[in-house]
């Protein structure tokens, strides 16, 4: 992208960059769209037999909005959202994500299938050797080993699309900065730029803010929200700060021990609700 377009682009807002090499409507031969992009049916893990951390887990996630899941160190947080994407192997049940059980596909299948679930990570997950820009273009997903990705070359598009996204987060300045030279705001505003430049369709985020202070907790919580505005596409993160999940939710899970024991507006959550989540009383 050349510096006049940049500012074009930054003119116009995030939007343009985010939708140039396809949005939520681009398509890759996959056309199946089902009435909810992801249904999660009666799963089950188990790390060790007989020990199931997550307990017949059913959840269904509509086309946007922003879901929050609550609940106490250990509960399974972190275990359901991988479970979405296959970084944790499900025991039993179904992870249906636009009509397709993840939990069934083969490995070409299952690649095909994170390229569209973007994900960002609490330790960002970067590499931190290369710059902020390399890191957009051979990081993806924090799943592909930097060096098979960087044997590749990328095509001008994907470049150009990666300038872009820099601006949207703010960092533009920073693309040639080595990931190692960032504060931990920058570094996730790289994790979340990331994330979008595989245009995914579903965006997880497990405890995006817990290495950040409040103030950039807030700022990284407003763009990725932003951003998934802008993308129309669904969001599910982890977090276990409160008050900042119920800030920035639509819906909010609560899980206790395995299992959901709260689904509603952020609004309708009461003490009560947070005495059933975490446990005891007089915390609050
Ligand atoms: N890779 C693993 N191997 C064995 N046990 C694990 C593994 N990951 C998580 N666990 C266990 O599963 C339970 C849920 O962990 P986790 O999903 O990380 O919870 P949360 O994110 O809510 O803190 C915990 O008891 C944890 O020790
Ligand atoms: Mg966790």
């Amino acid at each position: 992208m050349k510096p006049s377009e940049v500012e074009a682009s930054a003119s116009r807002g995030a939007a343009p960059a985010l939708r140039e090499a396809g949005g939520p409507g681009s398509d890759d031969g996959q056309s199946a769209v089902a009435a909810n992009p992801l249904e999660i049916r009666r799963l089950c893990k188990s790390y060790t037999r007989g020990k199931p951390v997550l307990k017949e887990i059913d959840l269904a996630i509509e086309g946007r909005g922003i879901t929050v899941i609550i609940g106490p160190s250990g509960t399974g947080k972190s275990t359901l959202i991988r479970c979405i994407n296959r970084l944790v192997e499900p025991t039993s049940g179904e992870i249906l994500f636009e009509g397709r059980d993840v939990v069934q596909l083969g490995r070409a299948d299952l690649r095909h299938v994170r390229r569209r679930i973007g994900m960002v990570f609490q330790e960002y997950n970067l590499v931190e050797r290369l710059s902020v820009i390399e890191n957009l273009l051979c990081g993806r997903l924090g799943y592909v080993s930097p060096w098979r990705a960087w044997l590749r070359r990328f095509p001008q598009a994907d470049i150009d699309r990666a300038f872009g996204l820099l601006e949207a987060v703010g960092l533009a300045d920073l693309a040639y900065q080595r990931a190692d030279s960032l504060s931990g705001g920058q570094r996730q505003r790289v994790g979340i730029a990331r994330a979008v430049m595989q245009s995914p369709r579903l965006l997880l985020a497990d405890e995006p803010t817990s290495s950040l202070d409040p103030k950039t907790s807030v700022e990284i919580m407003e763009l990725m929200t932003a951003l998934a505005g802008e993308l129309q596409i669904p969001v599910i993160v982890n977090i276990h700060d409160v008050v900042l999940g119920r800030r920035f939710a639509d819906r909010v899970i609560g899980m206790s021990d395995g299992r959901i024991v709260y689904d509603g507006p952020p609004d309708d959550l009461t003490d009560d609700h947070l005495n059933t989540i975490y446990g005891g009383d007089g915390w609050l």
